[in-house]
């Protein structure tokens, strides 16, 4: 009988012993491979091959197979040297490593080195997280499944900036982002998932990204790639040479690297094909520059965030950052200014999420100002931010700037759409198109252009539609500061006011006019032909509903005539808007509220 024969039959002695359905587990494999070893004269290394019940060429395929899992590339390992190591030559330190991870045991237990050390493990929390297989499944096929699942391991690519320790809130839109995510990875789909987080400068795109990929960092056992594609910056990063960092990342050298971005984005598609990597695109500038970077296989995922919607990327789920609601946006200053101090003074805590327009960035900022001043009242440091003409000063702390992160956004809009922006400062409320087309003196179709644009860059809002049917707009309260700075530092004082003093022409006509139809037959001295009027077709379409859904406006406008510009105009407008008050004997409407309550013109 030949040792081959003998060591099958010892193999079979210790499998026989097995229930039917049972399999062999890696202990009793290993039990067999020192009986082998002890009664066949083989060296250890061959022992434990013929246990596990392996030829040479399907040991060295399943050698392979588990480096390709590990990415590492032995280079040069054919059959000729297996044997050599079975014959008693001694493999080199990696090798010895890898083909105890083969087969579960150390070189110590291969008969090689005496004074083996394990590496280190891989911290706790970073190794792959799939179930531990504890029975083999049955042949050569289930040995390797138990080899794929079994071996601990910090994944290759780790390259997450940390996760925010007091990340709070957005609990909806969290979970929004993983079952997306998870669940497209768990389907048998061919492409891999896109999910693109959307919104204004500093709402927390970034932190909540980079939030979500902590959390499922381990239905990604290959590692996640992380870029700031600086979409805000112009110029933004050339995608080509981004993906040259990523494929120096995948291992690639740098002479390797080829000089085209299509050649490049082959590299890096056939790279992570079979992988599971996450790859996070913070902050990009449009759907061009995320284009070349999506990895072709289906057990990747993207997470894009950037300020506009990636609405032309096909196949990607959009998740909008609206603002915190006063809830979430208390709970991050309390988190960051610690409950006591929060607990102390609730209202002014209150008053600062508010004049922080519930902003994350500002929150942030302010909480910083707080903590780092412990000796500071809270309702001190709100009645400083009070002050609308400073408030972007105060929010300002190490490199966090509220002014900063807007100008990112500003100053990459062409002239047009920064005039825009700036004009819109003067606007107190929610406003429909047509008050931007009387302030810059242009025609509704073009203002509406305009504002679509500045929605595109999350600088302007679209806060619903009012009871005429009318698009209504806004601005956020730290971006109307912002850009009520920009205004007066870009245009002389004329400017806005011959802007305001033409929205004011537009109102009070508009206001005569609807007086004129709940009240026919009433003086009337209209101050511009009505046909001339911009918003003459929604008034006459139905004066109250116009009315309701303006009189916000038209306060914020009396305010704003009032105090900075035009005085005349300022008389004007309420005395115009006297004409549409209700007079219950001739009106069957519902009485309009006082003048300190402003209706909800959204609906
Ligand atoms: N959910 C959150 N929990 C804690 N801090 C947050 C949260 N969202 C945002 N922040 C803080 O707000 C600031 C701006 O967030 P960031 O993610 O950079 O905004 P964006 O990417 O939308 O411009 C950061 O300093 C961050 O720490
Ligand atoms: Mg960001």
């Amino acid at each position: 009988m030949s040792d081959n024969d003998r060591a099958g039959r010892i193999r079979y002695q210790h499998l026989s012993q097995l229930e039917p359905n049972d399999e062999p587990q890696v202990p009793l494999l290993h039990r067999i491979a020192r009986d082998i070893a002890e009664h066949c004269g083989h060296s250890l290394f061959k022992a434990h091959r013929l246990a596990w019940g392996w030829t040479v060429t399907e040991a060295v395929d399943a050698f392979h197979q588990m480096c390709r899992r590990e990415h590492v590339k032995p280079r040069g390992l054919v059959a000729r040297s297996w044997m050599d190591w079975e014959a008693g030559a001694r493999p080199n330190w990696d090798y010895q490593d890898l083909l105890s991870r083969l087969f579960h045991t150390s070189p110590v237990q291969l008969g090689w080195a005496a004074d083996y050390t394990p590496a280190e493990p891989p911290p706790s929390g970073r190794t792959r997280a799939r179930p531990r297989t504890s029975a083999l499944t049955g042949g050569t096929r289930g040995v390797l499944e138990l080899v794929r699942s079994d071996v601990d391991r910090a994944p290759a690519l780790l390259h997450l900036p940390p996760d925010t320790r007091d990340f709070t809130g957005w609990a909806e839109q969290v979970d929004e982002v993983v079952r997306l995510i998870t669940a497209a990875a768990a389907s048998s789909g061919t492409a891999p998932p896109i999910v693109s987080l959307s919104g204004q400068a500093g709402v927390g795109k970034t932190t909540l990204a980079i939030h979500v990929a902590h959390r499922i960092g381990d239905e990604f056992p290959d590692g996640q790639l992380y870029a700031n594609l600086r979409g805000a910056d112009t110029p933004g990063q050339d995608p080509a040479e981004v993906l040259a960092g990523f494929l120096r990342e995948l291992g690639v050298a740098g002479t390797d690297i080829p000089e085209g971005i299509d050649e490049r984005a082959r590299m890096y598609r056939a790279h992570l094909a079979g992988q599971r990597v996450l790859v996070v695109l913070d902050n990009a500038a449009d759907e061009a520059q995320v284009r070349p970077l999506l990895p072709g296989s289906p057990g990747c995922a993207v997470l894009v965030t950037s300020r506009s919607r990636m609405a032309a990327l096909a196949g990607s789920a959009a998740v909008p950052l609206g603002l915190m609601s006063p809830g979430q946006a208390a709970g991050l200053l309390t988190a960051i200014i610690g409950t006591t101090r929060a607990q102390a003074e609730p209202d002014a805590l209150a008053e600062i999420t508010q004049l922080c327009g519930h902003l994350p960035l500002a929150l942030r900022i302010a909480g910083a100002r707080l903590v780092s001043r412990p000796a500071w009242k809270i309702a001190w440091f709100a009645a400083r931010l009070r002050d609308e003409s400073r408030r972007l000063d105060l929010l300002r702390a190490g490199d966090l700037e509220v002014r900063a992160s807007f100008a990112l956004s500003y100053q990459s809009r062409d002239e047009t759409e920064k005039l825009a922006f700036r004009m819109l400062g003067l606007l107190g409320a929610d406003f429909p198109a047509w008050n931007l087309a009387a302030l810059l003196g242009t025609d509704v179709d073009d203002a509406e252009q305009l504002l679509e644009q500045l929605v595109d860059a999350v600088l302007v809002d679209i806060a619903g539609v009012d009871a005429t049917g009318l698009i209504r707009y806004r601005l956020h309260e730290l971006l109307r500061d912002f850009a009520m700075e920009c205004l007066a530092e870009a245009e002389l004082p004329d400017l806005p006011q011959q802007s305001l003093a033409r929205l004011a022409d537009e109102y009070t006509g508009a206001v005569r006019l609807a007086s004129a139809l709940v009240h026919p037959g009433a003086p009337d001295n209209p101050a511009k032909p009505e046909d001339q009027l911009l918003a003459a077709d929604v008034v006459r379409g139905d004066p109250w509903d116009w009315f309701m859904a303006e009189r916000a406006n038209l306060i914020a406008l009396v305010t704003q005539l009032h105090t900075r510009w035009l005085p005349c105009a300022a008389s004007a407008t309420p005395t115009a808007t006297r004409g549409v008050s209700p007079r219950p004997s001739t009106c069957s409407r519902p009485r309009l509220p006082s003048s300190g309550q402003i209706p909800t013109p959204v609906r």
